[in-house]
């Protein structure tokens, strides 16, 4: 019987102060928590036949290992890196290493917001970027990945 090929985990990262989402200005980013948001991600992977890794750091180094892992134990990332979006050359490295595709996403819309939430470190790294529809916009970037990843595998 022909081996069926292993299939990576979609890996879902957060960065600083998204484990605090439900409590953490709820008039910016909602009501839903970060447990929730894992729920849901897990759910719509599934429902493309895919798994994801989900989790969360307030410390930079911890994306970065992350990110390198990913370049062998993912089949794509989705990645809110928080603030560290908008400072972090170390995530930009990490990003641009990756030989899956990334997907960015924000909860909220850091162009409508603060001239210093404008530039981002990830979105030249990344194949697209998804802001400003709050949770909808993990679900979109799993399905986008899914299909990245159906269209690689034809
Ligand atoms: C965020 C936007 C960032 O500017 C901010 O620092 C965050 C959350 C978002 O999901 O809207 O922590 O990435």
């Amino acid at each position: 019987m022909a081996k069926k090929a292993k299939i990576f985990p979609i890996y879902v990262l957060n960065g600083p102060n998204l484990n605090l989402l439900g409590e953490r200005e709820p008039e910016i980013y909602g009501r839903t928590t970060l447990a929730d948001i894992g729920r849901m991600a897990a759910a719509c992977a599934e429902d493309h036949g895919l798994n994801v890794e989900f989790r969360q750091s307030n410390h930079e180094g911890a994306l970065v290992d992350w990110l390198q892992e990913a370049r062998s134990g993912a089949c794509g990332v989705v990645l809110n890196a928080g603030a560290l979006t908008h400072t972090s050359v170390a995530l930009y490295d990490a990003c641009k290493a990756l030989t899956v595709p990334l997907i960015e996403v924000h909860l909220s819309n850091p162009h409508a917001r603060e001239p210093f939430r404008h530039h981002s470190f990830i979105s030249p790294a990344a194949k697209g970027v998804i802001c400003g529809l709050g949770v909808q916009g993990y679900l979109l970037a799993i399905d986008a990945l899914a299909a990245l990843l159906k269209e690689s595998t034809k």
